[in-house]
This record gives C-alpha cells, structure tokens and sequence, in this order.
C-alpha cells in the first residue's frame, strides 16, 4: 500500500472517507500519521479510534511557517512516509511553504470545497452559495506554493439552490469530497497521474481488466 500522510484540522470528515476507503478495500493506501495543527480537532479522535497515529503540531508555537514546516516534515518523515508517499491535506487550514513541498515534491494533494479556480481560500462554500452561483463543488489538486493554485486532479459539481446558504450547500459539497479524495489518492496509488503543466493526465487503469 502507498504510505500516506494526512494533514487536519478539524473535523475529519475527509480523514473518515479515506479510512473507510481503505478499510473497504477500494484504497490501496496506509495511513502512517494524522497530523493536526489543533489540539482538539475531531479528526485526531478518528484516527486514534483506528489506531491510527497521531501528531499534534501547533503553529502557534513556531516562530516561522518554515520551521513549522520542518518540525511538520520531521513528524511526517519519521512516521514512515516515504518521499514517494503521498501528503493529503484533508481541511488543513495553513498554507506550506516550499521548505514542505520540496521534501514531498509532487506528492502533496489538497481538497477545496469550491470549483476552483472560483472562491479560493477558507470560505469557499459560503462565498460560492453567497455569491449565487447555479453549480458549486469540490477540487482536488496539487499543492504548489500559491493558495489553492496546483494543478487540478479532479472535480465535482452540484446544483445550487438560490439562497440555501453556505451550510446547507456546505454539506451537500462535503458528501461529493469524500468522494473525490480518496479515488484521487487511488489513482496517485496506482500510479496512474502524470503532470504536464497545469494538466494531469489519468492513464487507463490496468486493473480489472481480466475477466
Ligand atoms: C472541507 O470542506 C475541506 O474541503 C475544507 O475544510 C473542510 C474540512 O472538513 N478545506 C478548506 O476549506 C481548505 N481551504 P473535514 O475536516 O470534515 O474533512
């Protein structure tokens, strides 16, 4: 299975959607650590509860984003994720800096509940519901150093309804992320994603194929 590291801060709603994933067998992944930059995220509860290990990393207490990234790559590292493994940020609020991406070079995936590149940053939901659009929803990309910025592995849409608010289309959005997470983080485990630029390429699947 593909080492992976999954970066919280919160609930863990999208951590729950990958541990199911891979219980289920349709996820060929472990999860080595769960890091949170908050000492009290839900998300750190799921992972215990599958005896997954966790690491509590508070940037409050770190006098530069670089040394938070260091002290975040050492934790990562030692928990046996590997350069090749992959890094989600599954509702990890902080921006990282290269110090984080160049010891994961292009294994760092981020979710955004927002069809980027409309409504980046921590409120996409509510600035997608607020600012009435007809189709909302959720994207995975790679994390490069600008916010929501890498390149795109997959999307999801929804229908809006006018007004309904961010926490109602919020929620509807959440449901289609624990989707799209953990089928991209299957296709990073099978191998199947290249990177050209801003696109990425999805290889046929080599599996299943075989009767
Ligand atoms: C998710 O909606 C995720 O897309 C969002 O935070 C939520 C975390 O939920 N992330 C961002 O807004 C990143 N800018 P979860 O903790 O239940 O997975």
């Amino acid at each position: 299975p593909m080492p992976i590291a999954v970066l919280v801060s919160g609930g863990g709603s999208n951590l729950q959607a990958i541990i199911d994933r891979i219980e289920a067998g349709m996820l060929d992944a472990e999860i080595k650590v769960v890091v949170s930059n908050k000492a009290d995220a839900l998300g750190l509860t799921r992972a215990k509860n599958h005896h997954i290990p966790t690491r509590v990393l508070l940037h409050t207490e770190f006098d530069s984003r670089e040394s938070f990234d260091e002290a975040m790559v050492q934790a990562i590292r030692e928990s046996g994720v590997t350069p090749q493994g992959v890094v989600a940020m599954a509702g990890f609020m902080r921006m990282v800096t290269p110090v984080f991406l160049n010891a994961f070079k292009g294994r760092v995936v981020n979710i955004h509940p927002a069809l980027l590149p409309s409504f980046p940053g921590v409120r996409g939901q509510s600035d997608a519901a607020d600012y009435g659009v007809k189709i909302a929803g959720c994207t995975v990309h790679f994390v490069d150093e600008k916010m929501d910025h890498g390149a795109v592995i997959i999307q999801a849409a929804v229908p809006c309804q006018p007004g309904e608010g961010g926490d109602r289309l919020g929620s509807r959005i959440l449901r289609l992320e624990h989707r799209v997470l953990p089928q991209a983080l299957q296709w990073l485990a099978e191998d199947r994603l290249t990177v050209d630029g801003r696109f990425v390429h999805l290889k046929p699947s080599t599996r299943n194929l075989a009767i």
